[in-house]
């Protein structure tokens, strides 16, 4: 049981006596199901709210602070000593990463590898930043001596999918590059923070990072309140980002980095290698139990090729194992979240109700807190499956006649972040990537979506993103271009 009773302000791990929230995992330790109790964290309110927040302001003193003020060389000497120390909470973080949120073993390395090695990605690009943009330019007799600083306070909210990858493609560009951080961790996987607190503390400077604990309302709502945010970093959803900005009185200065929503398409082309298309849109609609924003949220099959890729993708969903996170054989796991099995119920039912089936033997089963993957054929606007974010284990497929239909679709959509083309003959493919570049943000030839690599942008159109993650634009993102001008005389 790991009872957090501290959080990071102003250099310290402050004791927290206060009333405590509990954590739970949705895996059973028995053998009748019950949510298993994790640990607990402290349920906290405005004045520590206002508490970190005062801590990250005065560590920034309007550009002022030691943090924003530091070296180069110096600050990466902090980073370099964090992913140190960092490295040696893996067996502790997967451990909490496969309770909290139910992500199979491999996974969870995978995400806390990924993360360390994000880190270093970041220190050598920052380097380079530096190298780049500090320099000496001249133009119209006009000499300039061009750097990147920092731009203030960061409020850094990440979600419960990528609780320390994704959150960490916020805070870790934001934080190097001069930027104070108030981070409040996800609802799920807010205890693999944790055993990150001591390094955090033993690595930079008083209040250049932050931690706090509690529900958004309480304690994200005043410190935007306080117009003292000058980057809202979020990943989540929309409703919550709108929510935040609204309440900044001065939305001017707010600059925003935000990955939100999407409901990335895969478009299979008759003459699609049907093998690849199955396994990819496997990957794609389901790792994780299809909560990623990357997932594969809507497949749109030629008619011509739709009734066989349907018979075998639904028995290839059929074969899929559910169990523990630990289970090597194990790819379908627990939801952390314990109203994710109703909803997806909920588009079950109104998908059927309007004239869709489910196509697979197994789908819709329900164990525990888990919804076997459902597909389900075929799926029109009528349907909440077809707009809706299902974030979840449910696989909806449409058939198309005409290239223009999905591409009509998605230009009607309120997203537009990534889209997985399967198709062979390149005459077709090229003009189609041209029209698809313009939608969203990257094509995926004959492969499912995905983030990485974490150098390649990350981003989206419409409703999907504001700002562009990759540890490129990540640091651009939270720094400011300025410069020192002098005239020829
Ligand atoms: O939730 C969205 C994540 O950024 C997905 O990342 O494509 O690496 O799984 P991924």
């Amino acid at each position: 049981l790991l009872n957090q009773d501290t959080y990071l302000v102003n250099g310290e791990l402050k004791k927290w006596t206060g009333e405590m929230t509990p954590v739970y995992s949705t895996i059973s330790s028995s053998e009748k199901y019950e949510p298993t109790l994790l640990g607990n964290i402290p349920f906290m309110g405005e004045t520590e709210a206002l508490e970190v927040l005062e801590a990250a302001s005065s560590a920034y003193n309007n550009g002022q602070g030691l943090w924003p003020t530091m070296k180069v060389a110096d600050r990466i000497k902090c980073m370099e000593k964090f992913v140190t120390q960092m490295k040696t909470t893996r067996t502790e973080v997967v451990k909490l990463l496969m309770w909290e949120i139910g992500k199979t073993l491999g996974d969870s390395e995978k995400e806390f590898d990924r993360t360390v090695e994000y880190i270093y990605d970041t220190i050598e690009h920052y380097k380079q930043l530096d190298r780049n943009s500090a320099h000496f330019t001249k133009s119209q007799g006009v000499n300039a001596m061009i750097r990147r600083g920092p731009l203030g306070v960061v409020l850094c909210l990440g979600p419960y999918n990528y609780p320390l990858n994704e959150t960490f493609s916020l805070l870790i560009p934001a934080l190097i590059m001069g930027n104070p951080v108030i981070f409040k961790p996800a609802k799920h996987g807010v205890l693999l923070i944790s055993p990150l607190l001591e390094a955090f503390k033993n690595s930079f400077p008083k209040g250049a990072i932050n931690v706090i604990y509690g529900r958004g309302r309480e304690v994200a709502s005043p410190i935007m309140k306080s117009g003292k945010v000058d980057i809202l970093a979020l990943i989540g959803n929309s409703k919550s980002a709108i929510a935040l900005q609204d309440q900044h009185p001065n939305k001017n200065r707010l600059r925003l980095v935000l990955g939100l929503e999407a409901k990335n398409p895969a478009i299979i082309l008759p003459d699609a290698d049907l093998d690849l298309a199955i396994q990819e849109c496997i990957t794609g609609t389901l790792s994780f139990n299809g909560q990623r924003c990357t997932a594969l949220k809507v497949l749109y099959v030629h008619e011509t090729v739709a009734e066989e890729f349907n018979m075998r993708f639904a028995a290839k969903v059929d074969e899929l194992v559910y169990g523990n996170p630990w289970d090597k054989s194990v790819s379908l796991t627990p939801l952390p979240e314990k109203e994710k099995p109703a909803y997806i119920q909920e588009l079950i039912d109104d998908a059927t109700s309007k004239g869709a089936k489910v196509i697979n033997a197994k789908g819709g089963e329900h164990f525990d807190n888990f919804i076997f993957p459902a597909v389900l054929f075929p799926i029109n606007k009528e349907m909440r499956l077809y707009h809706e974010e299902q974030f979840g284990p449910i696989v909806p497929i449409l058939t198309f006649k005409d290239i223009q239909e999905p591409l009509n679709d998605m230009a009607e959509s309120n997203y537009g972040q990534q889209v997985s083309l399967f198709g062979q003959d390149i005459k077709t493919i090229a003009p189609l990537i041209d029209t698809l570049v313009n939608l969203v943000c990257r094509v995926n030839l004959n492969s499912s979506c995905q983030r990485g690599p974490d150098l390649y942008p990350f981003t989206g159109r419409k409703d999907s993103a504001v700002g562009t993650l990759s540890i490129f634009d990540a640091l651009r993102s939270f720094s400011i271009r300025t410069f020192v001008a002098s005239k020829d005389n």
